[in-house]
């Protein structure tokens, strides 16, 4: 593959030579809203691109409602909660050959963008709130949809983190929060699994477009990450198509006709656009393409009923259980019990989302029917659909649903969100699901103490029943095979082992953008910095309603015997970490095993823990596994905006193990010391106090400190006072030392009224800085 893409890129460049400037200016855009043109005088193909991600959605036009039938897999939010990059692969693969099988070369997906807020319209479509499940998601889809012959357009790059005012918002945010939680997702799909191409966001970052960002687009993108692909613009994201050939955006979609096509051809003429650079963005694009149209297969098949297999595989690794008082699930499939369904999620899911994801499923399958199916007696089930499509309930409604559970030895009732409440395009307004849902789910658990409560959303919501029903099934946008995944985990055919990807607040006013959130006059400003999601619970000891990472199972694990390579590390060298994980039930189950770190004494305001390393292990009743992980040093680093680039502050780590973020049962210590020892430099602005702690400094100090104290400090006990004269004397050095110790060093020459010069601070200076 590696050889094969050393062709194509030699290829792109002899084609770039004969290719002429209109021929160019006419690759650089859409052919239509769906390929790139074919430059038929040159041999040069045209590939087709369609949504994604998780389902191809091949579109003739623009019309969202039209297209091809697909197998829908569950929405990302639920990919990433089964914590399972072995089976995302799959998914990816599975995706691909649909893609083949439709002449599609490029699927638009994954989007990894962080859930900044619970509220984000798209949350449903992007993995998390942590950037390293996301990326580790992101790359294993990638490489599972590349492993066929498929591209990928990792999106939306970046800062993408609301709908409210999409095309022209600007996100606001300080260079540490971009390199700690908004870039590494990307930079871990681009490094381990180097996507095809990169589509760029619509908004702007700090000021500048995206899609014209030479900051994201060159320096970060492919000269840091080493990226290879091409850039595309998200749909209609181009704004000045000469800046954005400048900064490295490759493709503009859909096409603009001639009108960026002119512009490029006269920055050319006029001298605005070297050809070099023009060149340089025909070459990468091409090389792409030229791979691409290699990769086809022509005439390729999916198998549909495997794929909705799969889908159903994916949605039970994706559905968490949240709650099981008294060990209400599994339900007893083949007893005599009788179960109400109640709420029309039963019959018609919301299995995915709204906007350009939406899929044509190759079929649908439905909780009440796979119930059933698996139940055999249709007098066992129950059902009332407690709501209209749009939450919305009637006291008819209510009372066919109290009935239903009444009559019923256990009542499971589906909630969630209409599709009216969750769709790209706008954020939703509120985290709470419809009045009717709410309603509903009191008035069936007041007659049926045996209630069960399985939602389908796509982002968190606010649960204030949670207290009143025994059991919760957290079930996001399952895909078109849910409803066997929910009959599955609910019968106890297969046990739960998903594990929540996003943190569930208990109320609105709990999140960390409440007050901003998402901006006004065209501004979102990043005023949490790095405290997204459970960094903000944890920082400010806020209780979630369920933390992050955090999901049930049918059986129970214990951890144990966490041990590290060594009691101390240099900052240059890996750390391996070993646990043993036991699963203590009678039922066979699966465990997410999640490591966070935690810095003792950061230099900089860090989170409490951040996820660092997970992996997901299948156990035997009784059985026991060692899991190991390795941690880099980039594991430990935080962003030091004053290098630009990753730093370790040598100390103490905290080695955080355990089954959900606020459950970590083990933990362990290591001391991070520094291979080379690198002492800051003194400079005219640093403070009298660093220079106290300043190995070369420290011996100027107290003659620096004297300029402004004079000879005010005495030697203890050389003249005789009263308690109260000594008390004042000693709150008065006090704060004189407090006021001294934050100067900036030059200030001494005005304080003392140049009574200490110019000269005696540049001889100090001189010798330290030695
Ligand atoms: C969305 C992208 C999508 C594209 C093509 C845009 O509006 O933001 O995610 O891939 O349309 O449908």
């Amino acid at each position: 593959m590696l050889e094969r893409s050393k062709d194509t890129q030699a290829r792109a460049q002899e084609l770039v030579v004969q290719m002429t400037l209109e021929e160019k200016a006419l690759l650089l855009s859409g052919d239509g809203p769906w390929r790139t043109h074919k430059i038929e005088r040159l041999g040069i193909p045209s590939i087709f691109m369609t949504d994604g991600p998780h389902g191809l959605r091949k579109a003739q036009g623009l019309n969202l409602a039209e297209s091809v039938p697909a197998t829908c897999f569950p929405t990302a939010s639920a990919l990433a909660s089964s914590w399972d990059t072995e089976l995302i692969h799959q998914v990816g693969a599975a995706l691909a050959r649909e893609s083949q099988a439709n002449d599609v070369q490029l699927l638009l997906g994954p989007g990894i963008n962080m859930k900044r807020s619970p509220l984000g319209g798209r949350n449903f479509e992007y993995f998390s709130e942590d950037p390293v499940l996301a990326g580790h998601m992101a790359a294993s889809y990638i490489q599972g949809v590349q492993s066929e012959g498929v591209g990928t357009a990792l999106k939306h790059f970046a800062a993408n983190n609301q709908e409210f005012e999409r095309m022209v918002s600007s996100s606001n945010l300080d260079e540490r929060t971009l390199r700690e939680i908004y870039l590494p997702a990307f930079e871990i799909a681009i490094t381990q699994a180097q996507p095809w191409s990169v589509m760029c966001a619509y908004n702007k970052v700090n000021g500048v477009y995206a899609s014209e960002n030479p900051l994201l687009l060159q320096e970060i993108l492919r000269e840091e990450w080493g990226f290879e692909g091409f850039v595309v613009s998200d749909w209609g994201a181009v704004h000045d198509r000469v800046k954005g050939v400048m900064a490295g955006l490759n493709l503009e979609m859909p096409s603009s006709g001639d009108v960026n096509r002119k512009r490029i051809i006269e920055a050319v003429q006029a001298g605005q656009l070297p050809v070099s650079r023009l060149d340089e963005v025909v070459a990468s694009l091409l090389a792409v393409i030229l791979k691409a149209a290699e990769s086809r297969r022509t005439g390729a098949r999916f198998d549909v009923d495997q794929h909705h297999a799969l889908a159903r595989r994916v949605a039970v690794e994706s559905i968490i259980l949240l709650k099981n008082e008294d060990h209400l699930l599994p339900l007893d499939a083949g007893g005599r019990k009788k179960i109400a369904l109640i709420g029309a999620f039963a019959k018609e899911p919301r299995y995915q989302g709204a906007g350009s994801s939406q899929v044509n499923p190759t079929r649908v399958s439905h909780a009440y029917d796979e119930l059933l199916a698996i139940v055999g007696k249709s007098e066992r089930i129950g059902y009332a659909s407690g709501y209209d499509t749009e939450g919305g309930t009637t006291a008819q409604l209510l009372e066919e649903a109290r009935q239903q559970a009444r009559n019923a030895d256990v009542a499971v009732v589906f909630a969630g969100l209409p599709d009216s409440y969750e769709s790209e395009g706008f954020d939703r307004s509120s985290l709470d699901i419809p009045e009717g849902h709410h309603r509903l789910i009191e008035v069936v658990s007041q007659v049926q103490p045996n209630t069960v409560v399985v939602l389908m959303n796509g982002s968190a919501i606010t649960m204030p029943w949670v207290g009143r029903v025994k059991a919760i099934l957290e079930g996001w946008l399952t895909g078109q095979a849910g409803g066997g995944a929910i009959a599955d985990i609910l019968t106890g055919r297969v046990n739960p082992s998903a594990k929540l990807s996003e943190t569930f607040p208990l109320r609105l006013e709990d999140t960390p953008t409440s007050i901003e959130f998402p901006g006004l006059n065209q501004r979102a400003h990043y005023g949490e910095g790095v405290f997204i999601g459970y960094r903000y619970y944890d920082k400010k000891k806020i209780t979630p309603l369920f933390p992050f990472g955090f999901g049930l199972s049918y059986t129970s694990f214990a951890y144990s015997e966490l041990t590290l390579s060594a009691p101390s590390i240099q900052d240059t060298e890996k750390l391996t970490v070993q646990l043993k994980v036991r699963n203590e039930g009678r039922l066979a189950g699966k465990e997410v095993i999640q490591l966070y770190i935690h810095e003792d004494r950061p230099v900089v305001s860090r989170p409490e823990k951040e996820l660092k390393a997970f992996t997901k292990v299948a156990l035997e009743p009784g059985e026991e596994k060692t899991v190991r992980f390795t941690l880099k040093p980039r594991d430990f680093a935080y962003y030091n905006t004053a290098l630009h680039r990753w730093s370790v502050n040598p100390g103490r780590f905290d080695i955080l193990v355990g089954g959900s973020s606020r459950d970590l049962p083990l933990r362990e210590h290591v001391l991070v010391e520094p291979a080379q020892v690198v002492v800051p430099a003194l400079t005219r602005s640093s403070l009298l106090k660093e220079f106290k702690n300043h190995p070369k400094g420290q011996a100027f100090y107290s003659r620096l400190a004297k300029v402004i104290t004079g000879e005010t400090l005495e030697e203890p006990g050389r003249v005789k006072r009263t308690l109260q004269e000594e008390r004042a004397r000693k709150k008065a050095e006090m704060s004189t030392m407090a006021f001294v110790n934050e100067l900036p060093v030059y200030k001494l020459i005005a304080f003392s009224e140049g009574k200490f010069t110019e000269q005696m601070l540049n001889d100090i200076l001189a010798q330290v800085q030695r």
